[in-house]
């Protein structure tokens, strides 16, 4: 008995600080709620319709007209304008309104805002959650110096198709892996408490399953089983929500025939219900006028109804909520309380960014502001070598071409090697061209000798008169994709006398960054333009080929990968991009990336995602004549598969030793490796566990990754990995979306990418 009361006493104290910040919580909760109510008694229904808004400069909006909005109370943000002074003029502006409610500021940051980190799927390569929360904390700090309190960001959407432009944005194919970076990318922006300034509210978009459209064409349909998406598409935005994350922004595209702009479904019962999302709901760009396009709206006044019942809060940029809004309310189309629920998160938003407190808390006082905006002293430069070197992948390496030898005479070439503005990537922010680093700079810096560097541009990125006459807006200054003046014929010759003379040959080649962007899918995934003819010439010279890629999707190039002594894929790298790609091409730093997503071989077999389901009639290697599912005219498997990424060094790893051969529920199965690093210099590799349930109630995939272990060991150094397996690793959304872990055999897969694998079986009872 007296031993009851002492576990119960000591119970009670060990959870006695979770209960007072419990209550502490209620308390602000409650705070908060007595704020806004007492705020949305105050209202007229012009001022609760006008926070609803969210706004840019534009034609449709010219900025007076704006700055006149927001002192009249009928504007709830404005978004694509930066910089302190110019905001503190709208936030002034808002601060002469009847209730003084403030403006909030919203930005695309997505991978940095003055400093360039790489883009999201290089950042998926780093398969380091450190690299991303430093990358997060860093945009969030930068974004928040220039006045901003929101960024649409993290961009989360799954993809399987490379053709689609915005594979370039999220982080990759895997559920798994995506969930883990959203939630590291939330808390590294949002920080411990919004209301601080340093720290910004995300924004996960595009809620949901942007990054499955049919044919990978962007803004297409989706239609998907319930299982799939809970399964593989739907994990990275519920991650968000349990990561805290302020907002979510609806997805443009239509999901099994309902747009999620008007989707009661995935708002109300989705979001609000099943994972009590708590935060502010907004549409993307223009999304609730795009209704009448979709075809389930026939006038702007059905679609603003359509969307406000569904439970948007927020529209961005169209006026349709001002426009409509008022009608639909008259005519009881729309209820007052329907307004009510979406300003009431408008206003939360605003409540938990720290505004009503104090407007100007990001903005700061007009005598701090930077004299300089671009100003050296606001970058953050060596963080952004750091994370930009941990993002580039190795795909081959073969006769060590690689490291080079820094008094080797190096040639060069390529159309992106000299692009200051393509290694930023889409989506840079505010950033500079001119404060980049590009692939030659970057190689320069590391030459003692810069006089025996020979440069030649060798072809255009593309010559394809429609990509050109879509990407390079008239007038814009540089153009998106530069075109030479010479003839291809005499760029090429240019390139291969440079080669003749070199002793290696660094080709930087690829996509410009507008081609893997919204609204840029491609239909072929081979290198554009003439850059594949450039490799064929550059291989004839028998020169030592470097491949450096700088694309922003995975592209089909197993012609160049065969005549390539080594391939560098380096994504768009950021502003630190041509040091951190030089770091690697000369060894300062041994890559240690891994892909977060498959290659194809050619674009017919997309996609080729590593978690597919087994089929009927799986190809067999020691069956090649057989029946299978596979192309008769194309190799099997992908060029590199998921998780695949090479190093200066060499690794091995034992078999798998468990702990148990059968797992209760309620137990934990210890599976380990050893990992050696049989090279000859230290380095890094990301140790990785895939399960398969062998026999279920629905056929599950070949492997699913559920652990890693990014290692870095010294030349010949080995450790034992560990890694604790539970009933909560097993399970998956069956038919009926019941989330459980089924009985009966599984296999544990432990490999340095998701192709080379040891295997063990165990049975689940
Ligand atoms: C994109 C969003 C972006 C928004 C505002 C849209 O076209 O889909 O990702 O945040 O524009 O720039």
């Amino acid at each position: 008995m007296r031993t009851i009361a002492w576990l119960m006493l000591i119970t009670f104290l060990a959870s006695a600080p979770v209960v007072a910040q419990r209550l502490s919580d209620q308390t602000s909760a409650a705070a908060k709620a007595h704020f806004i109510e007492n705020l949305l008694r105050q209202m007229t229904t012009e001022e609760k319709i006008g926070q609803l808004r969210l706004n840019c400069i534009g034609v449709q909006s010219p900025r007076e007209q704006l700055l006149e909005e927001a002192a009249a109370s009928r504007l709830g943000g404005i978004f694509y304008a930066v910089g302190r002074a110019d905001l503190r003029e709208f936030q002034d502006a808002a601060l002469r309104s009847r209730l003084k409610i403030p403006l909030f500021f919203a930005y695309d940051v997505i991978h940095g805002h003055r400093t360039i980190f790489p883009i999201g799927i290089g950042l998926a390569s780093t398969w380091d959650t450190g690299a991303i929360t430093l990358a997060g904390r860093i945009a969030a700090q930068e974004a928040s110096a220039d006045g901003l309190d929101m960024v649409f960001s993290p961009m989360v959407d799954i993809t399987r198709d490379p053709r689609w432009g915005r594979a370039s944005e999220g982080w990759g194919e895997d559920a798994w892996l995506s969930a883990l970076y959203t939630s590291t990318m939330v808390q590294a922006l949002q920080g411990s408490t919004l209301g601080a300034a340093g720290n910004v509210m995300a924004s996960a978009k595009h809620f949901a399953l942007y990054g499955a459209p049919e044919g990978g064409r962007d803004y297409n349909s989706v239609d998907m089983s319930l299982p799939r998406m809970y399964q593989d598409y739907l994990p990275p935005y519920h991650a968000a929500v349990k990561a805290g994350v302020g907002a979510m922004m609806l997805t443009y595209i239509a999901i099994n025939g309902v747009p999620a702009t008007s989707n009661t479904w995935l708002i109300r019962d989705l979001l609000r219900k099943q994972w009590r999302f708590k935060g502010l709901i907004i549409s993307d760009f223009n999304a609730v006028a795009d209704l009448v396009s979709h075809g389930v709206a026939s006038t702007d006044r059905e679609a603003a109804m359509l969307a406000i019942r569904a439970g948007l809060n927020m529209s961005m940029s169209d006026t349709l909520f001002r426009d409509e809004l008022p009608g639909l309310l008259r005519s009881g189309a729309v209820s007052q309380e329907e307004v009510d629920d979406a300003v009431r998160e408008v206003l939360g938003a605003k409540y938990d960014l720290g505004l009503f407190a104090d407007p100007y808390l990001r903005i700061g006082a007009a005598k701090d502001d930077p004299a300089d905006i671009h100003a050296e002293t606001r970058m953050h430069r060596e963080q952004a070598r750091d994370v930009a070197r941990k993002s580039l992948v190795l795909l081959k390496n073969q006769r060590n071409a690689l490291p080079l030898d820094k008094s080797a005479r190096i040639a060069v070439v390529g159309p992106l090697a000299k692009s200051r503005l393509d290694i930023l990537g889409n989506w840079s922010s505010i950033a500079t061209s001119a404060q980049a680093v590009s692939v030659y700079d970057g190689i320069a810096h590391a030459l003692d000798a810069p006089d025996r560097l020979l440069y030649a541009r060798g072809a255009d990125v593309t010559d394809d008169p429609r990509i050109l006459d879509y990407l390079n807006v008239p007038g814009a200054n540089p153009a998106d994709v530069e075109v030479d003046p010479r003839s291809p014929t005499r760029m090429l010759q240019e390139a291969v006398d440079v080669a003749r003379q070199a002793d290696v040959v660094v080709a930087v080649v690829g996509e410009s960054r507008g081609m893997s962007y919204e609204g840029a899918s491609r239909a072929s995934l081979g290198l554009p333009g003439y850059q594949a003819r450039l490799i064929s010439a550059l291989k004839a010279t028998g020169k030592p080929l470097v491949l450096v890629l700088m694309n922003g999707r995975p592209l089909s190039i197993g012609k160049e990968h065969d005549m390539a002594d080594a391939v560098l894929e380096t994504w768009y790298s950021g502003t630190e991009g041509g040091n951190a790609i030089a770091d690697v091409l000369f060894g300062d730093y041994n890559p240690s990336g891994k892909l977060p997503i498959t290659f194809p071989r050619s674009v017919g077999q997309v996609p080729t995602y590593y978690n597919h389901l087994n089929t009927s009639k799986p190809p067999q290697a020691d069956a090649p004549r057989a029946v299978a599912s596979r192309y008769i005219d194309e190799q099997n498997g992908p060029l590199y598969p998921f998780g695949f990424g090479l190093s200066y060094t060499q690794f091995s790893l034992s078999d798998i030793t468990l702990t148990r051969q059968s797992l209760k529920r309620g137990e934990v199965l210890g599976a380990s490796v050893v990992l050696k690093n049989t090279g000859q210099r230290a380095g890094e590799t990301v140790v990785q566990l895939y399960l398969r349930d062998i026999s279920a109630s629905i056929s599950r995939p070949v492997k699913e990754l559920k652990r890693y272990q990014k290692i870095l060991l010294q030349a010949g150094e080995e450790r034992t990995l560990y890694f604790n397996l539970s009933e909560e690793d097993l399970k998956f959304y069956n038919a009926q979306l019941e989330h459980a872990a089924e009985a009966g055999a599984f296999s544990v897969m432990i490999g340095l990418d998701s192709r080379d694998v040891k295997e063990r079986r165990f049975e689940l009872f």
